[in-house]
């Protein structure tokens, strides 16, 4: 089964299509005779504009939910549907329909726990460096990344090195790296656990402006249960299943 861009999963127009979609997906992990199964049956679909906190224990398949979803790692079965685009549809025995990382370039925007930046290029470089990587004329990609930068408050220190910056603003400048390219999906994977209450609260501020302000969809693994609402959707992974709660107040803190 393939959706086309024009026909959506339940025949619904492109632009009411879901930004992320993940169907009946599994992914199992062996080694030897050990077979870990880290995603059970997950079914999701996320609206543009819409931003989720992933909850569970650790273990439960988050991160790997990420990769799928990110197409950092093939589904065992199941179909991951971005923007309308099929990227895996194991039902039809096809693979990898798109070049992942062309995809994975223009589309998705990652954030991990540590900041991971570039430590011999300042703050706009290693902002720009991400643009440049998609064909994006030096020039205009200085000018976009310090618009960025600006955006998400450390525009003055553009110019500094990741080792002159807190911790929060080198996640700051992370976070502006995965909007580089403008993607429909932002994945962020324990975005705010090196941080202390009052950054980690900014990033989810900026998480939630980014999902309500921008369209694209947006899903944020995160134990900080302070932080919750921020957040349009709370998901909770456990034993490799994905549920809902329907009202963040529901999830014990
Ligand atoms: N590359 C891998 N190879 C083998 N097992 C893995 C791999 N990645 C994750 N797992 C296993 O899959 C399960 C889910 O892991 P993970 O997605 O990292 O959980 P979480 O992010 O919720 O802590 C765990 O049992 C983990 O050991
Ligand atoms: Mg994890």
């Amino acid at each position: 089964m393939t959706y086309g861009p024009s026909e959506g999963a339940a025949g619904l127009r492109t632009e009411e299509l879901p930004g992320l979609s993940l169907r009946n997906v599994t992914k199992q992990f062996v080694s030897g005779d050990t077979v870990v199964t880290a995603l059970n049956d997950v079914n999701l679909d996320l609206r543009k504009g819409e931003c989720a906190a992933l909850l569970g224990p650790s273990g439960a398949g988050k991160s790997t939910l990420l990769m799928i979803a990110g197409c950092l790692m093939a589904p065992t079965a199941g179909s991951v549907i971005i923007d309308g685009n099929v990227l895996y549809d194991s039902t039809a025995g096809e693979r990898a329909l798109h070049d992942d990382r062309e995809f994975r370039r223009k589309h998705i925007g990652f954030v991990f726990q540590k900041a991971h930046l570039i430590p011999f290029l300042t703050a706009v470089e290693n902002v720009q460096v991400a643009m440049e990587i998609n064909d994006v004329r030096p020039s205009e990609a200085r000018e976009r990344a310090q618009v960025l930068l600006d955006d998400l408050g450390v525009g003055d220190r553009a110019g500094n090195l990741p080792r002159q910056l807190s911790g929060g603003q080198q996640q700051r400048v992370a976070v502006a790296r995965a909007l580089a390219n403008e993607p429909s999906l932002l994945l962020a994977d324990e975005p705010t656990a090196a941080l202390d209450a009052q950054r980690a609260r900014q990033v989810m501020e900026l998480f939630q402006h980014i999902a309500h302000k921008r369209g694209a969809s947006v899903i944020v693994v995160t134990h900080d249960h302070r932080a919750l609402e921020h957040f349009d959707r709370i998901l909770m992974q456990q034993d490799g299943r994905l549920s809902e709660r329907s009202e963040p107040s529901e999830v014990a803190t």
